[in-house]
């Protein structure tokens, strides 16, 4: 029998079969479905209420006033000023942030976050078509099962690296200050290097990139050379004070920064806010040299 008998034989059976103790989806599968979405959405809503009901507006009255049985209502009240804030996935997503490190902005970003996905979307939508067999013994589909493992272990094999991946710390960006000074050659102005240092800590290498260290994300770019395009210290600093005045709407703004006094590397006062000494590390940032 060639294939497409055998497929026209099993349509046939298949109808048949229906004919003979199928259901009408309507009303029967779509009742079930009704009962039990309803089903999902009361226990979600009764374990908010539960969780909003038992917990109080302040994390400290846990246990005393208030039983928490689901948790508190927050841990820690959300800090709008931080800028060392490490932004991480919940464990689910690991996978997905891992792939942002394979896939680099901005050449591959795009292959990453949309290509590989929709690929992959195209080959799920096909598969009714292709795999048009009714053989359903796992020992009978090599290809789906070995595809399915090999699914699972990558995506395994994401998560732990996701999970492990350390964010470059602070400090290590700190470290890397000197360096910049000597390459960059503002070694001889305090202003600029402390500038440097509030630029490391300032949480702005998360997004950016300096002479090679840093993220390089969310399209911020490369500031080694950002001296050179003729903003000047006083338009540096308005820019890092409200980017959003600028079009940037990604970006924080570091207005904040202007009530900080800064320190050189001995700790003295330089008598300037740690925005100025941003503005004048960027300005003496004309690229390496
Ligand atoms: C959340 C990510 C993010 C952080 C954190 C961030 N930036 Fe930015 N920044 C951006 C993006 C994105 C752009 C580009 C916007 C555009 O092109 O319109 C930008 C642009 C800039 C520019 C203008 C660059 C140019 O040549 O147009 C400067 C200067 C700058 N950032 C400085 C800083 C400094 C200093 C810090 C730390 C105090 C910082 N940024 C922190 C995302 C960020």
């Amino acid at each position: 029998m060639s294939a497409i008998d055998e497929r026209r034989s099993q349509f046939k059976k298949y109808k048949e079969d229906v004919k003979d103790r199928g259901k009408p989806f309507y009303p029967y599968a779509m009742f079930h479905d009704t009962v039990m979405s309803l089903v999902v959405v009361g226990v979600i809503v009764g374990l908010a209420s539960v969780w909003f009901y038992t917990s109080g507006e302040n994390p400290d009255t846990c246990g005393g006033k208030d039983s928490c049985l689901l948790g508190p209502r927050y841990s820690e009240p959300a800090d709008p000023g931080t800028t060392n804030f490490v932004p991480r996935p919940d464990w689910y997503f690991y996978f997905l942030f891992y792939l942002l490190r394979i896939f680099k902005w901005p050449d591959s970003v795009i292959l990453g976050t949309v290509g590989i996905p929709t690929i992959l979307l195209i080959i799920a939508f096909a598969l009714p078509f292709l795999d048009i067999r009714s053989e359903r013994r796992l020992s009978r589909r090599p290809v789906a099962v070995v595809a399915a493992i090999l699914v699972v272990i990558s995506m395994g094999e994401l998560t732990y690296k996701g999970a492990v991946a350390k964010e470059a710390l602070a400090s290590e960006v700190v470290a890397a200050v000197p360096q910049w000074a000597q390459r960059e050659g503002f070694a001889n102005d305090p202003k600029a290097v402390a500038g440097a240092n509030v630029f490391a800590e300032g949480g702005c290498t998360s997004c950016h990139t300096y002479l090679g260290t840093g993220g390089g994300n969310l399209g911020a770019p490369d500031l080694s050379a950002e001296g050179s395009k003729g903003k000047g210290v006083q338009g540096l600093e308005s820019y890092v004070a409200d980017p959003s005045k600028f079009g940037n709407t990604v970006m924080p703004k570091f207005g904040a920064f202007a009530s900080i006094p800064a320190k050189d590397a001995q700790g003295k006062d330089l008598g300037i806010s740690q925005l100025r000494v941003l503005a004048i590390f960027l300005d003496a940032s004309k690229g390496p040299k």
